[in-house]
């Protein structure tokens, strides 16, 4: 059987702290923490926007998040400033392990889909950006159903878009709620854990399997999948 990988974007292939630098000239030595606050802020409006069926994109989320995180850190930033860190949010960096690891996943006959809150034509703009776009079959957007994650709707729309179905279909995020969405979805989960001070909620739902970076992915996946023939994954 095929088995289809679904990958999470932001704060899995791409890293949302990829602007602390940039931060860090007009916010000084908070840009760590203003960084966090966005990005945590950013999720939160997606959630509740999800609940209150009241849709804005997920670049309106990251707006309003910014605007928020400047009052919260008593941060002033002119219009322009706060145009320029929006721009450079739509070309975030990809993390190190990415490209040479999705390179080795497709070659090894995984099928690769991006799968995120951020909008068809953003998610492309950033693969592009970070050279990986032709990886992937395709980019699978929440955008479509005007949701988020970790609406079940979603992760169902990603398996009819991808033609899969949820035994055979994977999720990989480095976020804790997305991996918890897709499983209680019916999907497989793997937490990317990139840094052992990240924390998996506690909900008594774990993740099908964990790996601290790309480069574990196709062994633990292949081993998991020899594994099920004995029953034991
Ligand atoms: C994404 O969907 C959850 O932000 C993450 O790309």
């Amino acid at each position: 059987m095929t088995t289809t990988l679904a990958f999470d974007v932001y704060g899995t292939l791409i890293d949302t702290d990829g602007l602390v630098s940039q931060l860090r000239e007009t916010t000084g030595e908070k840009a760590g923490e203003f960084s966090r606050i966005w990005r945590d802020k950013q999720l939160e409006y997606s959630f509740r926007r999800g609940l209150m069926q009241n849709y804005a994109t997920f670049a309106v989320c990251t707006r309003n998040a910014l605007d928020y995180t400047c009052d919260f850190c008593k941060v002033s930033l002119t219009v322009e400033q706060k145009e320029e860190l929006l721009e450079s949010y739509r070309t975030l960096p990809a993390f190190n392990d990415v490209e040479k690891n999705l390179q080795c996943l497709k070659s090894a006959g995984f099928r690769l889909f991006a799968f995120s809150n951020g909008n068809a034509a953003a998610v492309e703009a950033l693969l592009d950006a970070a050279g990986v776009r032709e990886l992937f079959l395709d980019v699978v957007s929440v955008d479509d159903l005007r949701s988020f994650k970790p609406n079940p709707a979603v992760y169902s729309h990603f398996l009819r878009k991808s033609g899969t179905s949820g035994g055979s279909a994977w999720l990989i995020s480095g976020n804790p709620f997305d991996v918890i969405g897709a499983i209680s979805a019916g999907m497989r989960g793997v937490w990317v854990r990139r840094s052992e001070e990240t924390i998996f909620d506690p909900w008594g739902i774990e993740p099908t399997l964990t790996v601290s970076s790309l480069f574990e992915l196709e062994e633990s996946i292949s081993a998991c999948l020899s594994a099920e023939g004995n029953g034991d994954c």
